[in-house]
């Protein structure tokens, strides 16, 4: 419950938005989980701090959009016989296609429908963006878990989502492909927000240190902010529990990666949820859409 909003609406954005309260929809937090690089943690990221905030009482959708591989699933064990591409077709709906995870977290295989995404007729764009809006009612949060490099369908979804999260760790690569993917965002698309984890680093500090670094070189060559988000340690446990195929926070939760996923999914809890007009996943859906329609992106 938001305090302080004005009890009378007087314009039609007001009007929109009390229809919406009316509905019952409510905003929901669109994240991406970006890292220009492979391997530097993002799945693992993606479910755990799914589901730290299903621990602390969000619900979480979380949409596998690595097309390459099913890394999703895999972590978790599971193997989806229908993915996005039976919703996009008509066969499923989307509350058919979604698999449940621990402690309630759902997720949406992508695979191949993802792609398809931009090169729906209009028909069957308003039937995706209505799967997702029908969804809308019953979830907080969706997690969009990228895949990894900077190519079209990526940018897309980093740019359709309110808020990117830009995964990091100690690698001269790493560092440089976060650059490149930021300056891209900022350049060609007018981006100037990003949230950093720093992952896979020796202590707490020398995350924050990492964090410092990539900030000091944006600082110096773009128009952009960057917000530590926080910093996940090298961790054995998420080793063994990536083994287990369950995720650390529940298989290990006291181990020091699942307490500092428990933190990060914490901070995030807090960030304000942007309520204005694109904060509804049907927004989302469609600047998907949108964006995998337009040419002129990498
Ligand atoms: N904090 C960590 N500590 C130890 N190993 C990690 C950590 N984060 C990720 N890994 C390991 O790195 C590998 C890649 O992680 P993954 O989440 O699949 O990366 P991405 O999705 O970015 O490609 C996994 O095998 C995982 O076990
Ligand atoms: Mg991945």
């Amino acid at each position: 419950m938001k305090l302080g909003q004005p009890k009378a609406m007087h314009n039609q954005s007001d009007q929109a938005a009390g229809i919406r309260k009316m509905n019952k929809i409510k905003p929901v937090r669109v994240i991406a989980i970006t890292s220009g690089k492979g391997g530097v943690g993002k799945t693992n990221l993606s479910v755990n701090i799914g589901i730290a905030l299903s621990q602390i009482g969000q619900r979480v959708v979380l949409m596998d959009a690595d097309m390459g591989l099913a890394n999703v699933d895999i972590l978790l064990g599971v193997y989806p016989t229908f993915n996005l591409s039976h919703v996009l077709s008509g066969e499923k709906s989307l509350n058919e296609i979604m698999i449940e995870g621990p402690l309630g977290l759902r997720v949406i295989p992508g695979a191949s429908g993802i792609q398809k995404m931009s090169e729906l007729s209009t028909i069957e764009q308003a039937s995706v963006i209505h799967a997702f809006s029908e969804i809308d009612q019953d979830i907080d949060v969706l997690i969009v878990d990228t895949a990894a490099g900077i190519s079209a369908s990526v940018v897309n979804f980093a740019r359709a989502c309110q808020e990117i999260v830009v995964v990091v760790c100690d690698e001269p690569t790493s560092l440089t492909d976060a650059y490149a993917f930021i300056k891209l965002l900022n350049r060609d698309y007018g981006l100037s927000s990003f949230h950093v984890i720093t992952n896979m680093v020796p202590t707490l500090q020398q995350g924050q240190t990492l964090f410092q670094k990539l900030n000091k070189v944006t600082d110096r060559y773009l128009d952009v902010t960057l917000k530590f988000a926080g910093a996940v340690p090298y961790d054995e446990y998420l080793r063994k529990a990536v083994q287990k195929q369950t995720p650390v926070v529940v298989g290990f939760p006291r181990s020091k990666s699942a307490l500092a996923l428990k933190m990060i999914a914490t901070r995030i809890d807090s960030w304000p949820v942007k309520s204005q007009a694109g904060g509804y996943i049907e927004f989302f859906i469609e600047r998907m859409i949108q964006y995998g329609s337009q040419k002129d992106t990498v």
